[in-house]
Order: structure tokens, then C-alpha cells, then sequence
């Protein structure tokens, strides 16, 4: 149900939750002054309760009453990469951080979104607590439909029309001296060399991933997943180019062309929710697309979504 910007700054001072637009995806929001709405969050969702949640902030001056440490080119980054769709984890002032947004770590993820009514509500109502605004495992929501789909018609969305980025943030965590990736997002590895000097390297295929989100099942339909990169093996339902043609194929869902991988990426989660929506119990997806930029997180979200439980 789409409310206005007063309405949902008096839900979340009043203690409830709310769904934010951000340019990545939606956001499901909690004040970070309100522990018990926080639970909500994790309840509402399905949410492990080890995953830890994002907090995001209105503008840099804020940062500095959440984090205790702030390591070599933080303020490069931040200056360079915010608002924008970037998450740094940073030491927390443990104080000052809710045990769990946190679950329980000592560390803390902060961004501070490039959306202005995001921006208008966190500079009314402070920094909010916000994971996607999805249920825990299933595809992230890109519009206030999805949102609505998840969480019932008249659950509270600010409405801000359609995630520009369609992909969650890129999130890094400094180690032994180096920012790494731990998780793929809208920024592609290599961009952040410009103000590093290097290319952060990714943590995530180590065992023991640093962000706990990664150990869960993540943005999976209910239908199964069969990828494969040779395009003219796809039969049936296919999810692919719009400019390829399956010859072999029933029906395709397609998302955008080969040539515009910022537009694969806003549909993703959207094509993702539809194979749902018209009850495809399975679907051929064509991984048949460069390893490198954009397509590095696609692929990765791609390959999560298939994997089953
Ligand atoms: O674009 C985004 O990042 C969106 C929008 C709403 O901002 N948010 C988002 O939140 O994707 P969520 O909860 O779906 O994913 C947050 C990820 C999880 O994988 C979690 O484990 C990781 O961030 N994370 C949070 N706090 C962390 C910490 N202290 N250390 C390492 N990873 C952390
Ligand atoms: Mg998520």
C-alpha cells in the first residue's frame, strides 16, 4: 500500500516497519533507535537471525556516532563512492548499534543510498536498519509490486518507482590490510581501483564467507534454475537475450540485450518473480554472456538462484 513520506516517518518513530526505495533495490526499514522493530524485521521476513542488516545513513557526518574505526582509504571511498550503491563494514560502536542489526558481531555495514526519498526520510527520521525487502531466500524486490507480492497488499511502501541499479550493493570489508569483496553488487570490482590503487579481490569463494548472507540460500524462485552457456542447448520456458534467438524454445522470458547489461540487471529480479507469477515449475537460463563487469554479479545471483536447498 504506497504511503507518503510524513506517513512513513510517523510509522517508523511509532516502532514499525516500512519499505524504502533505494537506486539498488527495495529496502525493508526499521529505525536503528527502535530494537523491537528490528525483530520485526527478521520475523517479517524469515531472516536468519545471523545475518546481520545494513545500516544506512543520510550523509557521512553521521557515520562517525555508529563506527569505532575508520581504515586506510574509508574516506576515499566514501567520498568517491556515496551516496551510491557501495556497503562498507566497519568496526561498530557497539553502543550505538542494536546487538541485532548487528547479530551480534563486532562489526557493522553502513551505506548511505543514492535515492532522495530514502535521503528525505533519513534525514527526518535518522539512520535506518534495512535489508532487501524480499522474503529471506527469494528474489529481491525492484518495485513496490514485488514488495506487495511478499509481504501482503497493505503493507506500508514508500513508493519510488522502479530500483534504477535492479542489483544490491557492493559490499566491502577490509583485511589484513586490503579492502576486499564481500559480496558482488552494482559496482564492479575493478571500479573502485580509480581511488584504492588496486582491485579489491573477492572473499566470497573462500569457505568461510565474511558476510553471513552468504552462507544462506538467496534469491531463488520457486521454480528450478538450469543454467547453461550454450544458448542453442535451451529448450522449453528460457529466460535470455532479447536479441537471441532459442530455437528450441517455448516460451522466453527475456531480459534485455546482450549489448546492455546495466538493463539485464534491472530486470533480473522482475523476470526471476514472473517465471513465480505464471507458475513455471523450471527454466533454461542463458549464461552465455562475458565473465567481467556487470555481468560478474549477474552471473554470481544467477548461480545462487539456482541452487536448491
Ligand atoms: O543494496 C543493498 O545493499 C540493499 C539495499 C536495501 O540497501 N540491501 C541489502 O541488504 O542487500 P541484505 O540484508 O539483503 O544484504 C546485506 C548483506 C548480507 O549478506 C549480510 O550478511 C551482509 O550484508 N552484512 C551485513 N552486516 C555485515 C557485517 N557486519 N559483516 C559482514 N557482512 C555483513
Ligand atoms: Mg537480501
Amino acid at each position: 500500500m504506497r504511503i507518503s513520506l510524513e506517513k512513513a516517518h510517523q510509522l517508523l518513530l511509532s516502532g514499525h516497519v516500512v519499505a524504502v526505495p533505494t537506486e539498488t533495490v527495495y529496502g525493508l526499514a526499521a529505525s536503528i533507535d527502535r530494537p523491537g522493530a528490528i525483530d520485526k524485521i527478521f520475523a517479517l521476513k524469515g531472516r536468519p537471525a545471523d545475518n546481520p542488516l545494513i545500516v544506512h545513513l543520510a550523509n557521512k557526518e553521521q557515520i562517525s556516532n555508529y563506527a569505532s574505526a575508520f581504515p586506510e582509504g574509508f574516506f576515499e571511498l566514501a567520498d568517491h563512492f556515496w551516496p551510491g550503491p557501495m556497503t562498507v563494514v566497519l568496526p561498530a560502536n557497539k553502543e550505538m548499534v542494536p546487538n541485532q542489526a548487528r547479530a551480534g558481531l563486532p562489526t557493522v555495514a553502513f551505506r548511505i543510498p543514492q535515492h532522495s526519498l530514502a535521503l528525505a526520510l533519513m534525514e527526518w527520521v535518522g539512520p535506518l536498519v534495512m535489508p532487501s525487502a524480499n522474503l529471506s531466500g527469494k528474489p529481491s524486490s525492484t518495485c513496490k509490486e514485488h514488495v506487495e507480492a511478499d509481504f501482503g497488499s497493505h503493507f506500508p511502501v514508500l513508493d519510488g518507482g522502479t530500483c534504477g541499479h535492479g542489483l544490491e550493493s557492493t559490499i566491502l570489508v577490509h583485511k589484513n590490510g586490503k579492502w576486499c569483496i564481500g559480496r558482488l553488487g552494482a559496482i564492479p570490482p575493478k571500479a573502485f581501483a580509480q581511488v584504492l590503487g588496486y582491485t579489491p579481490v573477492s572473499l566470497i569463494e573462500k569457505s568461510k564467507p565474511v558476510c553471513p548472507g552468504q552462507f544462506h540460500k538467496h534469491y531463488s524462485p520457486k521454480a528450478q534454475l538450469h543454467l547453461t552457456d550454450d544458448p542453442y542447448g535451451c529448450s522449453g520456458v528460457v529466460v535470455g537475450f532479447q536479441d537471441r534467438s532459442y530455437p528450441k524454445a517455448s516460451k522466453v522470458f527475456n531480459w534485455g540485450k546482450l549489448s546492455q547489461p546495466q538493463t539485464v540487471a534491472e530486470n533480473l529480479y522482475k523476470v526471476l518473480r514472473q517465471l513465480d507469477q505464471e507458475g513455471i515449475s523450471e527454466a533454461w537460463v542463458d549464461m552465455d554472456f562475458p565473465p567481467e563487469g556487470l555481468w560478474l554479479t549477474i552471473g554470481e545471483r544467477l548461480s545462487r538462484a539456482s541452487q536448491r536447498d
